[in-house]
């Protein structure tokens, strides 16, 4: 079987999601990708923390020991940031591999240029856990639903707030407290103001509407408010009404001399919605398309194992591309054995 080597930009929460998935489902993996891949080598900051389930995993503190390895073909960057994560994702194109990331900030900021780089150098980039986690929303939208004219997107895309709102709700717990459990969690941004002030839904929000209208969308164009200013009483008070606050982050393509309106914020939903049922760190993504109708998309927005689940789904998808091209999807030339039981054994 062919070996593949990736080289991870980042070995927290995220990385090692992906670390524990490609070592926990190995053989489901590579039956997959018709490949053996491996984890060569993890960029950290820090090489002296302790990480007890990552022992097997080789750490450097050095960017080029992966960008310049030529064994390497696939960069993971999990690292988060702006400015070094971009120079690094752009050395990586630059250099022959492909590239996944969860980067939602980056991709908002400075999509177009990294799109143009990874074209111009005809390599993949692929960013599944950059909107809602586990949630297969950015495969859905580039492919499963390109026949549609999309017409609206309606969703709770950031798990940290809507797992605040949820704790404020049903247990009557204070903002901070519930805060800080989040980001004990993983949940929560390196700073957490992105969550609570909306600009991560927001991002991925400009993330989601580029694809689905096929248009440069950038957190500038969306409409912003968090939920930092929500009080118990609000709280109360929209139980009252047979409501539960929640962060919404809406897309809707009114009409092509109207454009295109993009806002994040706290809204009443009543309780009978849907939406009003996603609790915790969950999330759901509704999108109308005018052929489809209406889908909702649900699952895990954030946590090392949900986005790991992302992240690796893209990594497999980058080996088949590379193994057969346009026909990544129809190829299954490894199977695994399994003995088959019938229903009247
Ligand atoms: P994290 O837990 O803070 O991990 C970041 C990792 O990157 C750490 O291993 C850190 O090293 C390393 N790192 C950071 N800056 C670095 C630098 N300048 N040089 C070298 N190493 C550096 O972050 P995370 O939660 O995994 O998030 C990573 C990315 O995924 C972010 O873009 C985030 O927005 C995105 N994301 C996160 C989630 C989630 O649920 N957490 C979900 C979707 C997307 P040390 O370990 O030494 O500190
Ligand atoms: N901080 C983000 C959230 C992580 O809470 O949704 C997932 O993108």
């Amino acid at each position: 079987m062919k070996k593949v080597s990736i080289g991870l930009l980042g070995m927290g929460t995220v990385g090692s999601g992906v670390a524990a998935i490609l070592r926990n489902n190995s053989l489901d993996i590579n039956t997959r990708a018709a490949a053996e891949i491996t984890i060569k080598k993890a960029l950290v900051r820090d090489i002296g923390k302790k990480r007890p389930d990552l022992e097997n995993i080789l750490l450097t503190d050095q960017p080029d020991e992966i960008l310049n390895d030529p064994e390497i073909e696939i960069v993971v960057e999990v690292m988060g940031g702006i400015d070094q994560s971009r120079d690094y994702i752009l050395r990586a194109l630059k250099n022959g591999k492909h590239v996944v990331t969860a980067n939602k900030d980056l991709l908002a900021l400075h999509g177009p240029e990294l799109f143009a780089t990874a074209q111009e150098y005809q390599k993949d980039l692929y960013f599944e856990a950059s909107v809602a986690g586990g949630i297969p929303i950015i495969s859905a939208i580039r492919q499963s639903l390109t026949a549609n004219r999309i017409t609206s997107i309606l969703g709770i895309i950031n798990g940290t707030t809507n797992y605040i709102l949820t704790a404020m709700t049903g247990q009557g717990r204070k903002f901070e407290d519930v805060l800080a459990e989040a980001q004990e969690l993983g949940y929560a941004e390196a700073d957490p103001t992105s969550d609570v002030e909306g600009l991560d839904a927001a991002r991925k929000l400009a993330i989601l509407s580029s694809l689905a209208f096929n248009s440069r969308i950038g957190i500038k164009d969306v409409y912003v408010e968090g939920i930092s200013r929500i009080t118990p009483e609000d709280i109360v008070y929209a139980d009252e009404l047979g409501c539960v606050i929640k962060l919404l982050a809406i897309a809707k393509n009114l009409d092509d001399q109207s454009g295109i309106e993009l806002r994040v914020h706290p809204a009443l939903l009543p309780k009978s919605h849907p939406l009003a049922n996603v609790a915790g760190v969950f999330n759901a993504v509704y999108v109308t398309g005018d052929a489809v109708g209406e889908t909702m998309f649900y699952g895990k927005g954030a946590g090392s194992l949900p986005t790991g689940s992302a992240v690796v789904s893209d990594i497999i998808q980058v080996v088949r591309n590379t193994n057969f091209g346009a026909n990544a999807m129809l190829v299954h030339d490894h199977y695994r054995n399994f003995p088959i039981k019938s229903s009247a054994d």
